[in-house]
């Protein structure tokens, strides 16, 4: 019996050891093919740059890649602005793994050549407090469950070929920041809470007023 404790001691020790030092795998698998739809360029890429199943996000630095600084083994940020990146952002890779959705408060991809639309799947990643994805190539309806994104606290879509409506985003109550100038979005400027919103520009779009 007690030989039994022991052992079950020392399996959960291993266990709580090794999760809390790396990246789960599933979500790191994730994270690669987030990459691969990221990086859909004809050059090899970098190896030094890490984004591959062989390493490890935290521990390993990832370029772009930012983690909690306690553990080393929660994805806080990605930041991976103005790097030539190409292809799409597979929201369901990122944001469908409770593992990265509970954690991940800050995801950065402007100024790239990302495009495509964008997957309802964006809204589990429901910490995120700032999102930015101004750029030029996004296209198609601006997702609903994007309203379902309540803590965010600063979006940037700006400069891409968004349409659909931005009513929903008016529920955000904490939002400080809406930059979605030079889109194609319609309907009307839903009724925000201007208390709040210290950067807000809709220029350029099909807006009625
Ligand atoms: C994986 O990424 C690490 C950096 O995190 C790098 O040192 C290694 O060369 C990469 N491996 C492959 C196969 O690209
Ligand atoms: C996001 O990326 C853009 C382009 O690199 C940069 O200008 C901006 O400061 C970044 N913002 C944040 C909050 O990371
Ligand atoms: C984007 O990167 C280019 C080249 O690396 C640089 O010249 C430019 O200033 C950067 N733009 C922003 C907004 O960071
Ligand atoms: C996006 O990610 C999901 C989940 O990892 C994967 O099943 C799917 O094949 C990816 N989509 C593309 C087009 O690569
Ligand atoms: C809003 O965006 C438009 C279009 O890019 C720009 O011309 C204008 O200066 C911006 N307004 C503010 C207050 O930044």
């Amino acid at each position: 019996m007690e030989k039994i404790s022991i052992w079950f001691l020392f399996v959960s020790l291993f266990l709580i050891i090794h999760v809390t030092d790396s990246v789960d795998d599933a979500a790191r698998d994730s994270l690669v093919t987030l990459f691969t739809g990221l990086s859909n360029t004809n050059g090899p890429t970098d190896p030094s740059i890490g984004w591959n199943s062989s390493s490890d996000p935290c521990r390993d630095e990832w370029k772009g890649v930012s983690c909690d600084g306690k553990t080393n083994s929660l994805v806080k940020q990605i930041v991976f602005g103005n790097s030539s990146l190409s292809g799409f952002l597979n929201a369901t890779a990122l944001c469908g793994v409770d593992y990265i959705a509970a954690s991940l408060n800050l995801l950065n991809l402007s100024l790239n050549n990302i495009g495509g639309e964008i997957q309802a799947d964006i809204a589990k990643c429901k910490q995120l407090t700032r999102l930015f994805l101004g750029g030029k190539q996004f296209t198609g309806k601006l997702p609903d469950s994007m309203a379902m994104l309540g803590n965010l606290i600063q979006l940037d879509i700006s400069n891409n070929r968004f349409g659909g409506e931005l009513s929903g985003l008016a529920r955000i109550s904490g939002l400080q920041m809406l930059l979605v100038q030079n889109n194609q979005l319609t309907g009307e400027i839903p009724g925000f809470d201007f208390l709040n919103l210290d950067q807000f520009n809709v220029s350029n779009n099909n807006l009625q007023t």
